[in-house]
């Protein structure tokens, strides 16, 4: 038996986004949530230099918010980064740590992913740690072998409740557009919470989110999110289209 979600939909948007349209973006999506309250949980993640501002556009609205990346101190000399404390101090309630796009362009390995998302925790934020198999992997039949692998060593130190939400991505689905199979999906999200099971236990490994992404859309979501143990999506591209990401929220929701 696998525990049932409310299933989220996170909007990564990445390195997108000045000030005035993406407030323009936010107030429609605020405009879409006030017409038809969403069934499913609505986060975006836009860049930080947007977040206070939007922060305040969102207030009051169901859509929640959250950052792409944290430091694992709270403060000091650490040029440049942003703490998780600094991210719920700007209205931020979740972050995306271990996105494939900073243990690449970063080089940042599970090990520190992990200490993110302990300080996401410490912070009162609900981490977003995102694991996936390069195509590399997948071609030479190691995706679960290295999926197992990824999840256990960015998972912050067991104990307590933690409300954590895991996001499988493939880096090869990632702007791609291309997505693995729905049989794929299930196969790696099943494996995935049976890691989960072994690493934290039950009750706490049902309580835990998993989501997929890598080349969401409109026209795939109902597929993918009926897709079992798949409890939601983050949402790059897509995210940045209002059309697109609601259509996506409505499939979520469906
Ligand atoms: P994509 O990105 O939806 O544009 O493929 C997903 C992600 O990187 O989180």
């Amino acid at each position: 038996m696998t525990t049932r979600h409310r299933k989220l939909v996170a909007g990564n948007w990445k390195m997108n986004g000045l000030r005035d349209p993406s407030l323009a973006l936010t107030g429609e999506l605020i405009a879409r949530a006030t017409g038809v309250p969403p069934v499913c949980e609505v986060v975006i993640c836009p860049p930080a230099t947007l977040l206070a501002n939007i922060a305040r556009a969102l207030d009051g609205s169901v859509i929640g918010l959250g950052g792409q990346d944290c430091h694992a101190a709270t403060a000091g000399a650490h040029t440049g980064d942003i703490s998780a404390e600094m991210l719920a101090d700007a209205g931020c309630r979740y972050v995306i740590v271990g996105h494939s796009e900073r243990r690449h362009n970063h080089g940042e390995k599970n090990a520190l992913v992990a200490a993110k998302a302990a300080a996401a925790l410490r912070a009162g934020l609900v981490p977003i740690i995102c694991v996936g198999e390069t195509l590399g992997e997948r071609e030479r039949g190691a995706t679960l072998a290295v999926m197992g692998e990824q999840v256990v060593q960015s998972l912050p130190p067991p104990g307590g409740h933690c409300d954590i939400v895991v996001a499988y991505e493939p880096v090869w689905a990632i702007g791609s557009g291309r997505t693995p199979t729905a049989a794929e999906i299930a196969e790696v999200h099943r494996h995935i919470r049976a890691c989960l099971a072994s690493h934290l236990g039950r009750p706490q490994s049902d309580a835990v989110r998993l989501l997929y992404g890598g080349s969401v859309k409109a026209d795939n979501a109902r597929t993918i999110l009926a897709v079992e143990n798949v409890d939601g999506a983050l949402v790059g591209g897509a995210s940045l289209k209002v059309d697109e990401f609601w259509a996506i929220v409505g499939a979520a929701g469906s």
